[in-house]
């Protein structure tokens, strides 16, 4: 990808919407070799003006999650299905999305992570390629083809979910949970850090 440098965008004007919209590229965190990726939506206003993926409450209910699980936040990589916020916080579109897959393509090919975890249903229909019930299906593992390798995804809640329906806090910790024993050391490798 030539607007790639390692798994960094440095440029992109592939979607005029969202380039009028964003105030920076927002390109995915942690190790480079992780076990676990983590894939959103798109980054909201938060993650725009800091320039990280998960960085609101989104981030924190997801934070929490990882730590109860026995990982914390650096242990994990975490990206979007889109590197630009959309307008007003709207889904991206699926040029939008289909104009930044192949960046994700080359950054789930670089990590090759043992699992992808999707939160919601944005990252959970774009990498399975069909209609999925996330909540009925989150904590389901998929094997599916991504760019010539078959990868193992995992399906999950929003953690926004979370905050406006308790209910789907269970849901959303049980899959993170279950991601967790895909991590290297079963999920137990950072406990030492709490
Ligand atoms: N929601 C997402 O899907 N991605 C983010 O980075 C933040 C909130």
């Amino acid at each position: 990808m030539d607007r790639m440098d390692g798994l960094c965008v440095t440029d992109c004007t592939r979607c005029p919407a969202l380039v009028e919209s964003r105030t920076q590229i927002v390109d995915g965190v942690g190790p480079a070799d992780a076990a676990l990726l983590f894939v959103g939506e798109g980054p909201g206003a938060n993650e725009d003006e800091q320039g990280e993926p998960f960085v609101g409450r989104s981030g924190t209910v997801l934070d929490d999650a990882l730590r109860d699980a026995g990982l914390a936040r650096e242990d994990v990589r975490i990206t979007n299905c889109v590197r630009c916020r959309p307008p007003e916080n709207r889904d991206p579109t699926s040029e939008e999305l289909a104009n930044c897959r192949g960046y994700l393509d080359a950054e789930i090919d670089a990590v090759d992570p043992a699992v992808i975890v999707t939160l919601g249903k944005v990252p959970s229909e774009h990498l399975l390629d069909r209609d999925v019930a996330v909540t009925g299906e989150a904590g389901e593992l998929f094997d599916v083809p991504i760019a010539g390798e078959t990868r193992r995804v995992l399906v999950c809640v929003h953690p926004a979910a979370t905050l406006y329906d308790r209910s789907q806090a269970e849901t959303f910790e049980s899959a993170v949970r279950r991601a967790a024993d895909f991590a290297d050391g079963g999920g137990q490798s950072s406990l030492g850090d709490f």
